[in-house]
């Protein structure tokens, strides 16, 4: 069976472990499987010093077309959620380790979302971000219902997070939502150099650098849970389930 997560650890970037997308069929849809495994991978880093920054990536031309639609439609006609979503936001959120990302294409939902808790994302010019919550008679997750207005302002959070506005990487650059536009050649070389680079710092130093940047966790950690109980409830609502299967039926 083809693993839809990859860790890697590049030799040519010591320090580095880097956690692969690899669903290209479904557009690298993350499932319950994959979210388990990418959190296990964030609890590794935690507890092994030889690894110092964890990096996503995708695969060409698309970076994830976010939760597989299946799955919510699972949860829509009754079945059970699961902890594997929530799991993972707690393990980005508590992530002691930086965390890089290289986008190339496709980013919705929690393709894009996941962005907001890295330290640094670098993006390709074909990239695009979009959060099509509402459209799917959901609501924002992953915080970034506080993180968005916070680092956009209220207008732009709104074009992405309720309006399901794509913003071009230009625009999500100029949002301040990502750090900087590589060529898509460049795209993963640029990503590991810049986590390589990070992983040569001293680790203590950046460690509470991090910290002090990203301030007091409690409003984000709270957000996230009230997030997740409207998105919970949202999941299972008629207007969501004919959306799921709107887009089951295509
Ligand atoms: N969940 C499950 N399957 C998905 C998926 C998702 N989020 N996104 C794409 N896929 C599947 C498609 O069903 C299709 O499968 P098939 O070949 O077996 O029919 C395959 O991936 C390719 O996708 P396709 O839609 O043909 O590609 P596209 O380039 O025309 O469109 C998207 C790409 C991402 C715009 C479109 O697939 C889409 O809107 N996906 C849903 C995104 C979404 O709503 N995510 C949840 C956000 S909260």
């Amino acid at each position: 069976m083809t693993e839809h997560i990859l860790i890697e650890r590049p030799e040519a970037y010591p320090g580095v472990q880097v956690i692969l997308f690899n669903r290209p069929e479904k557009k690298n849809a993350f499932t319950r499987d994959m979210y388990a495994r990418m959190t296990n991978a964030l609890h590794m880093a935690n507890g092994d010093e030889r690894i110092r920054v964890t990096a996503f990536l995708g695969t060409e031309g698309c970076f994830s077309a976010g939760n597989d639609v299946a799955d919510f439609l699972a949860v829509a006609m009754g079945g059970n959620m699961g902890t594997e979503v929530l799991d993972f936001l707690a393990a980005l959120l508590h992530s002691e380790k930086p965390l890089v990302s290289g986008v190339d294409g496709l980013a919705v939902g929690i393709g894009t979302t996941l962005n907001l808790h890295c330290d640094l994302t670098l993006a390709t010019p074909r990239s695009l971000f979009k959060t099509p919550f509402v459209d799917l008679g959901l609501v924002p997750e992953a915080g970034s219902s506080l993180i968005v207005p916070n680092v956009a302002g209220h207008q732009r959070a709104f074009a992405l997070l309720a309006a399901g506005e794509g913003f071009s990487a230009e625009e999500a650059h100029a949002a301040g939502l990502i750090w900087k536009i590589v060529p898509e050649a460049e795209i993963e070389a640029a990503t590991l150099a810049t986590a390589g680079k990070l992983a040569t710092k001293p680790p203590e130093a950046l460690k509470i650098t991090r910290a002090l940047l990203r301030g007091d966790k409690t409003a984000l950690s709270r957000r996230i849970h009230e997030e997740a109980r409207h998105f919970g409830e949202r999941l299972r609502s008629a207007e969501a389930r004919a959306a799921f299967e709107a887009f089951m039926r295509r």
